[in-house]
C-alpha cells in the first residue's frame, strides 16, 4: 500500500478523545460520569426550528440550493444583523455553510498560497491551524495572556506580522475562554491589520453567548472584515451542520467557485429550518438559553476558584472556563487523567488548545444543569479538597 499523506499522517488527534476512551472503561467499572468536556449546548433546538424541518420534509423532496445557500436565508441572516446591530449587510456578502468550520475551511481557501502565514491566539481553537495547514499556510500562534483578555494586543499584531503574513483570525468571545476582545483592543488590532494590507477574519459564534453586555458583531468596522457565524451554539444545532460567513464581495465571489466545487451547497434540510431561528418565538427560547449559561457560569466560577481551579480571565460568554490548576498539579493532562479514572469527571486538558503553558490549565465546559455541574464540583471538592487534608496531616 503506498503511504498516506504526510499532512494527514501529521494531523494531530485531540487529546480528549483519549480522555473520553478512558470513560468508557470508568463507566464500565460502573461509575457515572459527568462530562465537563464537550464545547456543544445541552438544550434542544428549539421547537419552531423542528416544525419548519417538519413541514419542509413533509412538503418537498430536498435538492441542491444555490452554493452560497438559499437567499431566504441570507436575507434573513442580513436582518438579523440589522436588527441586533444595525448594520446593513447586503445578502450578496454572506455565504451559508456547513457550520463554521466550513466557512473557516473556505476562507482559508480564498486567502491562503502555500507558505503564507495566518496569525492565531494560543490558546485557541486547535481545529484553526488545521484549516490554515490544509492550503499549505503557515499558522503563526501568538502567546496571549490573562492580562489581556487571552487575546493579543495591537502591538503584538504588528510585531508578529511578517512579509508572508496575510491573515489574523480570532474567535471572539474565545474559545477555550469565553473572553471577548475589547472593543478597543479589536479596533486597534483591524487598524494594524488594515496598515499591513492583510485580513482580519473574526469568529464570532459565540457573540450571542454573552452573559452580561450584548456585543456587536465586529462587521460595525466595516466592509472589510470576515466575520465567521454559525447556528451550532446561538441555536443549539451543532449536529445539523449550519453556518454562515460575511465577507468582502471579492472574497465571497471565489467562495462561491470553492463551494461550488467543494460542496455543491450546504444541504437544504437545515437551511429550510434555520428560516425559523430568527422569528419572536425562537429568539425568546435563545434567549432563556442565553441566560441559563450566564447562571451555570455564575454558579461555576466560585466553586471552581475554591478548589484551586484560577480562572485568572474570567469568560464573557459562550460555557468555558479556562483554569489555571498549577497550585495543584504540574500536569493539567494528568490531572484530567485522574479526574476521569478516580472521580469519573470529564475536563479538556491545556494541550488541546495550547502549546505554551499547556500543562497549567484545563478547560471546563459547562452547558449543563445546575444539577450536574453541582455533582461534578462536588466529586472534585472531595478529592482536592480531601487531598489538601491528607497532606496537611502528613507534614503535622
Ligand atoms: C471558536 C470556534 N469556532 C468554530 C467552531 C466550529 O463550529 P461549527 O459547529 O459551527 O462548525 C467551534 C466549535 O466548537 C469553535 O469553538
Amino acid at each position: 500500500m503506498s503511504p498516506l499523506s504526510d499532512r494527514a499522517l501529521q494531523t494531530r488527534p485531540f487529546h480528549v478523545m483519549a480522555l473520553l476512551a478512558r470513560a468508557h472503561a470508568v463507566r464500565a467499572r460502573g461509575l457515572q460520569t459527568v462530562s465537563m468536556v464537550v464545547g456543544e449546548p445541552d438544550f434542544p433546538t428549539p421547537a419552531p426550528i423542528l416544525r419548519a424541518a417538519q413541514a419542509a420534509l413533509a412538503q418537498q423532496g430536498q435538492h441542491y440550493t444555490d452554493a452560497l445557500g438559499s437567499m431566504a436565508l441570507r436575507q434573513a441572516i442580513a436582518q438579523d444583523y440589522a436588527d441586533r446591530d444595525g448594520l446593513a449587510i447586503d445578502p450578496g456578502r454572506i455565504a451559508v455553510t456547513a457550520g463554521a468550520s466550513a466557512a473557516l475551511l473556505l476562507i482559508m481557501g480564498a486567502l491562503i498560497n502555500p507558505g503564507d502565514e495566518v496569525l492565531i491566539a494560543d490558546p485557541g481553537y486547535p481545529c484553526n491551524r488545521q484549516f490554515i495547514l490544509a492550503m499549505g499556510g503557515v499558522p503563526k500562534p501568538l502567546v496571549v495572556s490573562p492580562e489581556h483578555h487571552f487575546a493579543p494586543t495591537a502591538e503584538q499584531v504588528a510585531a508578529a506580522w511578517g512579509p508572508r503574513t496575510k491573515a489574523l483570525l480570532l474567535a471572539s468571545p474565545a474559545n477555550p475562554t469565553g473572553c471577548l476582545l475589547p472593543l478597543e483592543q479589536a479596533r486597534a488590532i483591524d487598524r494594524v491589520v488594515r496598515e499591513k494590507g492583510g485580513w482580519f477574519i473574526a469568529d464570532e459564534i459565540y457573540l450571542r453567548l454573552c452573559f452580561q453586555a450584548k456585543p456587536k458583531s465586529l462587521l460595525s468596522f466595516g466592509d472589510h472584515l470576515i466575520s465567521v457565524n454559525s447556528f451550532s451554539k446561538t441555536y443549539s444545532m451543532t449536529g445539523w451542520r449550519l453556518g454562515w460567513m460575511v465577507a468582502p464581495a471579492a472574497v465571497i465571489e471565489v467562495v462561491e467557485r470553492l463551494a461550488q466545487n467543494w460542496f455543491i451547497s450546504p444541504a437544504s434540510l437545515p437551511q429550510q429550518a434555520a428560516l425559523a431561528a430568527f422569528t419572536p418565538e425562537t429568539q425568546a427560547v435563545v434567549e432563556t438559553y442565553r441566560q441559563a449559561y450566564a447562571a451555570q457560569a455564575a454558579f461555576v466560577l466560585p466553586r471552581l476558584e475554591a478548589l484551586g481551579f484560577l480562572v485568572p480571565a474570567r469568560p464573557d460568554g459562550a460555557f468555558y472556563a479556562y483554569c489555571d490548576v498549577s497550585a495543584l498539579t504540574q500536569s493539567s493532562y494528568d490531572l484530567c487523567l485522574t479526574a476521569c479514572d478516580e472521580l469519573g469527571v470529564l475536563l479538556a486538558p491545556g494541550r488541546d488548545f495550547s502549546d505554551h503553558q499547556a500543562e497549567r490549565y484545563l478547560r471546563v465546559s459547562f452547558p449543563k444543569p445546575i444539577e450536574v455541574l453541582s455533582e461534578g464540583l462536588d466529586r472534585l471538592e472531595r478529592y482536592f479538597l480531601g487531598r489538601k487534608a491528607r497532606q496537611t496531616d502528613s507534614s503535622v
